[in-house]
């Protein structure tokens, strides 16, 4: 008998150490956070004026990436981010060359395993046309996310902050994988080929017109309702890493009264492709359509697009594209038409094929 009492001592002495332990609760492992690039290249997010009212006369692009993280310390809530200053320049200084080096630059960042998403921070006069060209030739799923803001970084109610907190959570969202290059502004989440800043001042400039928005961010999360159907990053055919100039092409206006002196100066200037900007379904002048039909016979690729911002650019519509062997730009702007010709001019001068890239990206 006398030996069994410890032993009954001792097995109810292990199970309240159990109970004990199993009533003291385990610290929960603090969520990792993806690893967010900040790639800035000036603009007004990065800009300041003179008084904080004052929203239009500042200078863009005078604040630098550590002082656009600074001023927003909720950022290391949802990422891990590091900062790096591509350019620092008013967007509507970005040139082609600025484009190859950015996009040489994501790819280089996105191809790391200690990169799981890009912010890229940009003027909102070009911030359209840079996502474009990146959705074109960025080779990476993960998370590329163009953000923007219409009021400089010391103006009351600066959009900046907000905007990039909502930028850095959609580029380290699982979400925002594999939907191409996004641009977000306003708490709004937009594909880079359907949206176009809209206003020239107002906070709810980017708009995706009559194709619509993907989706919002609200209370630290992203929600999509839409997907682009177009093919983007990686279904591409385009391939920038060895690339270092892209082909001349400009954009001819139309308008009332219009003739082809503009267009004859492009060509005489070297250009390889002409995207016209067209009045209503992309129409051609009585005055400008023998220019472009010689430019084409001389070799210049020509796009029919319109000046209007919303619609399909008819195929064989206000033009016998067949028989003038011109390209439509069926949904894009004409600044996008200009990105999409010119990549496609690095593949090839077959305006059939060229046709066939405008159906589908
Ligand atoms: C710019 O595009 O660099 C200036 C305008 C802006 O960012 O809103």
């Amino acid at each position: 008998m006398l030996h069994k009492k410890p032993a009954r001592y001792f097995s109810a002495l292990i199970g309240f150490v159990l109970v004990v332990s199993s009533n003291v609760q385990a610290e929960p492992a603090a969520p990792k956070l993806a690893n967010v690039a900040i790639l800035a290249t000036g603009g007004t997010i990065a800009g300041t004026g003179n008084s904080s009212t004052a929203t239009v006369g500042y200078t863009a692009a005078t604040v630098g990436v550590d002082r656009l993280i600074q001023a927003v310390p909720e950022l290391a809530k949802v990422a891990k981010v590091t900062g790096e200053q591509v350019f620092q320049i008013a967007s509507e200084n970005m040139s082609n060359e600025h484009w190859l080096t950015l996009a040489k630059r994501v790819n280089v960042l996105l191809a790391q395993s200690n990169v799981d998403g890009i912010v890229i921070t940009h003027g909102t006069d070009t911030l359209e046309e840079t996502a474009y060209f990146l959705d074109l030739v960025v080779k990476s799923r993960k998370p590329v996310v163009v953000v923007g803001a219409m009021r400089p970084s010391n103006a009351l109610s600066a959009d900046g902050p907000m905007n990039l907190y909502n930028a850095v959570l959609l580029a380290a969202s699982p979400e925002a994988v594999g939907k191409g290059v996004l641009v977000s502004l306003n708490d709004q989440i937009h594909a880079a080929r359907d949206v176009s800043k809209t206003n020239t001042s107002t906070l709810d400039s980017f708009k995706s017109g009559d194709l619509g928005m993907l989706g919002y961010i609200q209370g630290n999360k992203p929600f999509f309702y839409h997907v682009s159907s177009r093919k983007h990053t990686v279904d591409t055919e385009f391939d920038i890493a060895n690339l270092q100039a892209l082909p001349q092409v400009d954009i001819v206006y139309g308008y009332a009264n219009m003739g082809p002196v503009a267009l004859n100066a492009f060509v005489g200037a070297g250009a390889k492709g002409i995207v016209h900007a067209g009045v209503g379904d992309g129409s051609l002048s009585n005055k400008v359509k023998p220019a472009l039909i010689a430019a084409r016979k001389d070799g210049v690729l020509i796009v029919r697009s319109s000046r209007v911002g919303q619609g399909i650019l008819a195929r064989n519509g206000e033009a016998n594209d067949d028989e003038l062997d011109f390209v439509v730009s069926d949904t894009l702007n004409p600044q996008k038409a200009r990105i999409l010709l010119m990549l496609a001019m690095t593949k090839t001068s077959d305006s059939k094929e060229i046709q066939r890239m405008f159906y589908t990206y």
